[in-house]
């Protein structure tokens, strides 16, 4: 038997943050990063809780730190909210999960109603039931994985990403394409994830180039497949592109999807010597016009990565190659230990990741 669970109810579209006054008279508590407060847009979501008592955490910033968790989870289980806002990237959404599930572990009462609206077409966090964090003393990043963090709602307003500078939309569109090839190929793969991974590849696709440009409407598209590759990964489970992201961005701090770029052309071909994920990887090809086997997609992700003016090694990232070789074991080892290991398609041992980190470095 098979299962595909469906929680999240999603509101998208112009003005799809109008969905936040549902929430008028209640005590709501916005989880958002410094950025975002001082630009303005914050504004516009507190203009859209009304009658609310408000409270804002604005400490999040990029990978979230536990201690920030931590303070976050105190202030929540102070201010004892109805419904949580979580505002902002991946990094917001992530923080804003954990900090309800350690906040009721500190005494926040009753069920807390938890809306995700996110700032960047990337993560997909609004719809999955993972958390990233990072344990900044051991240099590692690791994701939760928990039906409890799957939001209540996700709303999904177009008008926050016009102001997404061209490097962000690269990184997170990135990181957009490589959940749902992952997803695609991933063991945990079945109609339904494929559907939506297959839909989320083309729209990105087809998207991203526009989106880096500055297109608005490509943006917004960006925004949808990033949603759709989110539903994907969260049934399928993503592989070995996300197990190196993490085990290398806990160390070296360089963006999540800059990270994915880069991996995701060497876990291809690794993954293609087997015949069925070869298989795979040529389907999606195929659905977005592309040369159809897993070369040629690799080949293609290299090309875009190119355009989007995205580095293809470690040592373009001011990362010492030989910090990387030193580092090898404990990479490779954090890299097996992750969440998303095993759902890869092909068996990785250490030394297949130590080889990829050779090539990458
Ligand atoms: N939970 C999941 O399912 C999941 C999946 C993949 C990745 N992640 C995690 O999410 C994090 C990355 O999230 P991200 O890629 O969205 O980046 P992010 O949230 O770290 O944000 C990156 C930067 O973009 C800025 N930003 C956000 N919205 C903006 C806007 N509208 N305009 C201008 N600037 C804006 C932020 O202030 C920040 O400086 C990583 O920790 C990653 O591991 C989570
Ligand atoms: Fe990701």
């Amino acid at each position: 038997m098979e299962r595909f669970r469906l929680k999240t109810a999603i509101s998208f579209g112009a003005d799809a943050l109008a969905a936040l006054e549902e929430l008028a008279g209640q005590r709501v508590m916005v989880v958002t990063d410094d950025f975002l407060a001082k630009s303005g847009l914050l504004d516009q979501v507190k203009a859209r809780l009304p009658g609310c008592t408000v409270e804002t955490f604005t400490g999040v910033v990029p990978d979230p730190p536990l201690e920030v968790v931590a303070r976050g989870a105190r202030a929540l289980a102070d201010f004892k909210p109805q419904a949580v806002v979580a505002f902002g990237g991946g990094s917001a959404l992530d923080c804003a999960k954990a900090m309800v599930e350690y906040g009721k572990k500190l005494g926040a009462a009753g069920e807390i109603s938890f809306w995700a609206v996110p700032t960047t077409a990337g993560t997909g966090s609004e719809v999955t039931s993972f958390a990233v964090l990072t344990d900044s003393q051991k240099g590692v990043k690791y994701p939760l994985v928990d039906d409890d963090l799957l939001p209540h709602r996700a709303v999904l307003d177009p008008v926050f990403l016009a102001g997404v500078p061209p490097k962000v939309t690269a990184d997170t569109g990135m990181d957009v394409l490589t959940h749902a090839a992952e997803a695609y190929v991933a063991k945990g793969a079945n109609v339904y994830t494929d559907a939506l991974a297959e839909k989320a590849f083309a729209l990105a696709w087809k998207n991203l180039p526009a989106a880096f440009h500055g297109d608005q409407e490509a943006k917004a598209d960006m925004l949808l497949s990033s949603n759709l590759a989110g539903m994907a990964f969260n049934g399928a489970g993503l592989g070995l592109s996300h197990s190196m992201a993490h085990a290398l961005g806990g160390r070296f701090h360089i963006p999540h999807g800059r990270l994915n770029a880069m991996l995701l052309p060497h876990v291809i071909r690794f993954n293609a010597s087997d015949h069925h994920t070869a298989e795979r990887y040529a389907a999606l090809a195929k659905a977005c016009g592309l040369t159809p086997t897993a070369r040629g997609l690799a080949f293609a992700m290299e090309r875009l990565r190119g355009r989007l003016e995205q580095p293809g090694r470690l040592s373009e990232c001011g990362v010492d190659p030989k910090e990387v070789k030193a580092k090898g074991d404990e990479i490779a080892a954090a890299a097996l230990a992750d969440l998303c290991a095993p759902s890869n398609p092909r068996s990785v041992t250490a030394q297949d990741i130590k080889t990829i980190l050779r090539e990458l470095a």
